[in-house]
């Protein structure tokens, strides 16, 4: 199976097969037998196939959105299968508010819960009540309350525990009819009062303006997490780096913008074999159309190595790299 158009970034690489899976007949099927060598991919836009994977591909394609009014809030239950922007437009006009910030966000329903998908100051955790998934090797049907998903900033229980070992089908949303702009991000702070409907077009406009569409430029989105750091460690860089760009999270600890760092380092608009730091946005890193594996993995240790040289803060990735025996970690 070539996997080019497959994955955003679009490298030409190669599984052994394939299996989607259209219903949740299908889907419990599937997981009844004890499986290895599999890899389940949503929309492709976070992972990255730097080699050949000796593996099936697994595609989730159930499809659906069940709409059910409370008295404070509307409920969606979405299959897996869903386009996430898809769905974030729908529910805009129908007046459900609440996922604005999240639009242009490439990939699927089911993919969201996974890694927390996040942007201008959002969260999906913030809107997720349930998450519906099935236990592979059983068949068993499992189901995920908000507390037990384990959400943190990109990360889960299904990226932890739970990896590799459930399959998730639908995700079940909360979003409550008192609603509350989210306009803080720098982009937004410019609206005045808006609604749902106008965050919603600005944050597709300043999207389009910063990231490459990976439909014109293979890309994955955010290459790697803005690193989170200790209070102490953080004054001891400002000492060093005045003009240091830096969020305070609510237990203390401080992010700083991987992008800041990188772009400090001198990589913004390099190229490396095929592949290109962004030149609008270097945690983005791009395929030039010639790229192959090794450069994007020669290129994100180059890059991680002179961050930590310079800034002693180690880079991890955000996208998956899937290589020959599963994921890699840089
Ligand atoms: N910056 C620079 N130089 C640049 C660009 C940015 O120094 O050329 C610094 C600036 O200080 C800027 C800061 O980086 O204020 C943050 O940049 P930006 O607002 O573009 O956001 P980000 O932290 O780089 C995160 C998410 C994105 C998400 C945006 C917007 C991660 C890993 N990435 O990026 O998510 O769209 O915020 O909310 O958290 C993704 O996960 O794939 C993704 C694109």
């Amino acid at each position: 199976i070539q996997l080019s158009t497959r994955h955003t970034f679009g490298l030409s690489s190669c599984a052994q097969a394939e299996v989607v899976l259209s219903s949740l007949e299908q889907v419990v099927a599937w997981c009844k037998q004890p499986r290895d060598h599999f890899y389940i991919l949503g929309g492709g836009s976070n992972s990255i196939f730097v080699e050949d994977y000796p593996g099936c591909i697994v595609q989730v394609a159930l499809r659906g959105i069940e709409l059910t009014e409370r008295e404070d809030s509307w409920q969606l239950r979405v299959a897996a299968g869903e386009n996430w922007h898809q769905l974030v437009a729908w529910s805009i006009e129908q007046g459900i508010n609440g996922l604005e910030n999240l639009a242009l966000i490439p990939g699927t329903v089911g993919a969201a819960p996974i890694q927390n998908i996040g942007a201008y100051g959002r969260e999906v955790a913030d809107f997720i009540a349930m998450v519906d998934a099935v236990e592979i090797g059983s068949g068993k049907p499992l189901q995920f309350s908000n507390q037990a998903c384990q959400f943190g900033y990109r990360d889960s229980v299904f990226k932890q525990q739970w990896a590799n070992r459930c399959l998730v089908t639908a995700v079940t949303f909360e979003l409550p009819k008192q609603w509350q702009a989210q306009i803080n991000y720098a982009g937004l702070d410019t609206l005045d009062k808006p609604d749902a409907a106008t965050i919603f077009a600005k944050v597709i406009r300043v999207r389009q303006q910063k990231l490459p569409d990976p439909a014109v430029q293979g890309n994955a989105g955010s290459f790697f997490k803005n690193p989170v750091v200790d209070a102490q460690v953080f004054n001891t860089l400002q000492h060093d780096f005045v003009s240091i760009p830096h969020y305070v999270q609510a237990d203390g600890q401080i992010k700083i913008p991987a992008a800041w760092l990188i772009d400090q380092c001198g990589f913004k608009g390099q190229t490396r074999g095929g592949v290109i730091c962004h030149p609008n946005q270097p945690l983005v890193l791009a395929n030039n159309g010639s790229a192959k594996g090794d450069d994007v993995v020669a290129f994100a240790r180059e890059i991680r190595d002179t961050v930590w040289n310079r800034f002693a803060i180690l880079l991890e990735n955000e996208v998956r790299l899937v290589g020959r025996h599963g994921l890699i970690t840089l």
